[in-house]
């Protein structure tokens, strides 16, 4: 087992260049089983969950080249039918995009609870009600997701809660099916725009994505073709968080600044300067950080995956700051390994509130789960002391060389074995 080790208090500072995005990457792999040809797929992030998506499609029989560790290319045309094994599955939340992926291909999914991090419930209701309006029976007794469908036939669909997978789930069984399917109050996420730019490069029909109301219209075939995915949104705000949290001066390079705008809006806010340019963000720390009250809520507002991250900047941010959680119902585990390093947070269900310290002090702490895992290295960095971070294989699954980015940027931090 490996741990993180980190000295803090230098401030962060220099240039960084931000990986493609992790929950774009698990829906566009998935999305490669509809394609009758290949599809080649650039700026990959380097992270363990594209390990998990890409094993679970190779058990179809798709053949998986990777010209470089940044590219993948799938030729799924003689795919067959399989259920993937339950390991695989339960380990990444983004198994649930192969039921929309495998109905579209083969009119039929078997696929187990899928797994992830856990915050709480995490229903899958919308994404059923999606299939099963298209024409699909599911049964999702026995924890497993069996779905079943004669024809998928385009149809309305409201979804009763803004979800990102149902949004992106629903577009997958719809691409091929006949007629046009409309999804309403669907979700805006900058991966939901990505997701429907990268099946349209292979031939599918999707109008209206990252407004709340997609039209997709059902193609025969889709051939295949070359597709860029987006930078991970997810990880610019980490590391802008970082630049914010540690003082430092960072410019944070490869990101789509509009993507960032609720981030940046509550960093100047906390006391940061942030410079917005054309595919960078510069974050500078001006001195003394000032509570600040955030609430996360699907796009465009600020991302229930940079909320961690945050409270761990807030944690010394001069004031009494709230955190409120409008996404998921239990999100704030992380916060008793910040309250091990001195933080004051009083977290209750949806709500943390954090009155500020003069400074965190190193300890022993682990990674909850895979942002709450980022919130602590941020810590460290902003800590007096030896802070020394375990359980870090949930980090590796959505960051890419996390530890030489921050250690580029001047941060004290090396990877050792337990
Ligand atoms: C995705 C992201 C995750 C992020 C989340 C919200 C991936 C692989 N994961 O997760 O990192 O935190 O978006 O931005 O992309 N809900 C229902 N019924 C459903 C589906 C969702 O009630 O059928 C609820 C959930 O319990 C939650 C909210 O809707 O409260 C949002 O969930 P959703 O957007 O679906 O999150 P994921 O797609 O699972």
């Amino acid at each position: 087992m490996e741990k993180l080790v980190i000295t803090g208090g230098v401030p962060l500072k220099g240039n960084v260049d931000i990986s493609g995005a992790k929950n774009s990457v698990l829906a566009i792999l998935a999305g490669t089983l509809l394609v009758n040809g290949e599809c080649r797929i650039e700026n990959i992030p380097d992270i363990s969950d594209v390990s998990v998506i890409l094993s679970m499609i190779e058990c179809f029989g798709a053949k998986i080249g990777r010209p470089d560790k940044h590219t993948i290319v799938v030729d799924a045309k003689d795919i067959t039918y399989a259920v993937p094994d339950y390991e695989l599955v339960r380990r990444i939340r983004g198994s649930y995009y192969l039921i929309g992926a495998l109905l579209s291909r083969f009119r039929k999914a078997e696929i187990a609870m899928p797994g992830g991090c856990n915050f709480g419930s995490r229903p899958i209701d919308q994404h059923i009600k999606g299939f099963t309006a298209l024409g699909a029976a599911v049964d999702d007794s026995r924890g497993v997701i069996k779905a079943t469908a004669e024809n998928l036939t385009g149809v309305s669909v409201y979804l009763d809660k803004v979800s990102v997978g149902a949004t992106i789930n629903i577009m997958l069984a719809a691409c091929k099916a006949e007629g046009v399917t409309v999804i309403e109050n669907a979700a805006r996420e900058p991966h939901i725009v990505d997701m429907a730019n990268f099946l349209n490069a292979m031939g599918a029909n999707i109008k209206g994505a990252g407004t709340n109301r997609v039209k997709i219209k059902g193609v025969t075939d889709m051939k295949g073709g070359t597709y860029q995915i987006i930078p991970d949104q997810i990880e610019a705000g980490t590391f802008m968080i970082a630049a914010a949290a540690t003082g430092g001066d960072v410019l944070i390079r490869n990101v789509i600044p509009k993507h960032m705008e609720s981030l940046t809006a509550k960093l100047i806010e906390a006391g940061a300067k942030v410079t917005e340019l054309d595919d960078a963000i510069r974050v500078e720390g001006t001195g003394k950080l000032k509570a600040t009250n955030v609430q996360t809520m699907p796009y465009p507002g600020f991302p229930t995956d940079l909320q961690p991250q945050m409270v761990a900047l807030l944690t010394v941010a001069e004031g009494l700051s709230v955190m409120v959680e409008g996404v998921w119902d239990n999100r704030f585990q992380y916060t008793d390994e910040l309250i091990r390093m001195g933080a004051k947070i009083n977290a209750a269900g949806k709500m943390a509130t954090i009155q500020s310290v003069p400074t965190l002090y190193g300890a022993p702490v682990k990674a909850t789960d895979l942002r709450g895992g980022a919130a602590v290295v941020i810590a460290g960095l902003m800590a007096e002391g030896t802070t020394e971070v375990s359980n870090i294989t949930l980090i590796d699954r959505g960051y890419e060389k996390f530890e030489e980015k921050l250690r580029a940027l001047g941060a004290k931090i090396e990877r050792v074995e337990e």
